[in-house]
């Protein structure tokens, strides 16, 4: 089952940042951000700062954090990266392999992506995005997919593409970003960790 079908189509759909929480500005402005992959030991992290995040925001069911572990589980987690604040886990992207109906290989799909609540608005999101796109395409990748609010992800040159769908979604939420400057055409399918529950 695929994650859209399984959550409504607007269950991936970004939220626009959630209002700050009481962090001091002065603070946040001399936090020293740095972006990496997921060591061993930050599962129970990544886990907490899902769903802190995702409680916040609106169009989900809040199974985001069961959906990183199962693709964990399933050894479908290719991109897992963290944003750490001073050394803590405040952040994370994940990036997962997707079917194509043509047959096309090489195509992942990036989400969820979190920035706890109070850390929005502060340039995490894109510096997640942008180190977790550059890693997808140096490990060899075709492109990346997203579903989303189109205003964020076009930042990051997602693009719609005429004829590579995602069922049950309006075509100006589903997204691709192409390292070849080719597309494929088809229905895209996420990985079956996505209809986890929990
Ligand atoms: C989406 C998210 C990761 C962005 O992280 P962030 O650190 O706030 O993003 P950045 O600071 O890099 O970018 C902020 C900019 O993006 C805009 N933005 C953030 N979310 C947006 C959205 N859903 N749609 C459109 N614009 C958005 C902000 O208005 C801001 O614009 P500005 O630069 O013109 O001021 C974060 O808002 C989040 O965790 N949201 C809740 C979880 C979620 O919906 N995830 C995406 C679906 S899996």
């Amino acid at each position: 089952m695929d994650f859209p079908r399984s959550r409504g189509w607007d269950g991936l759909r970004c939220a626009p940042a959630a209002p700050k929480l009481g962090v001091n500005p002065c603070k946040r402005f001399s936090l020293n951000i740095e972006v990496s992959n997921e060591k061993s030991g930050d599962e129970l992290k990544i886990h907490q700062v899902t769903e802190q995040t995702f409680l916040s925001a609106p169009h989900t069911d809040h199974t985001e954090q069961f959906i990183v572990d199962a693709l964990r589980g399933a050894g479908a987690l290719t991109i897992s990266q963290v944003a750490k604040a001073d050394g803590e886990i405040i952040g994370h992207v994940a990036i997962s392999p997707v079917t194509l109906s043509g047959g096309t290989t090489g195509w992942f799909g990036l989400g969820p992506i979190t920035v706890l609540p109070e850390f929005q608005g502060l340039g995490i999101g894109s510096k997640l995005m942008r180190s977790s796109l550059a890693t997808l395409e140096a490990m060899g990748a075709s492109g990346c997919v997203v579903l989303g609010d189109p205003g964020y992800y076009s930042r990051f040159g997602f693009t719609v593409v005429d004829g590579l769908v995602f069922p049950g979604v309006p075509p100006e939420y589903f997204q691709a970003l192409s390292f070849s400057g080719e597309f494929p055409k088809g229905e895209v399918s996420y990985h079956e960790a996505f209809s986890t529950k929990g």
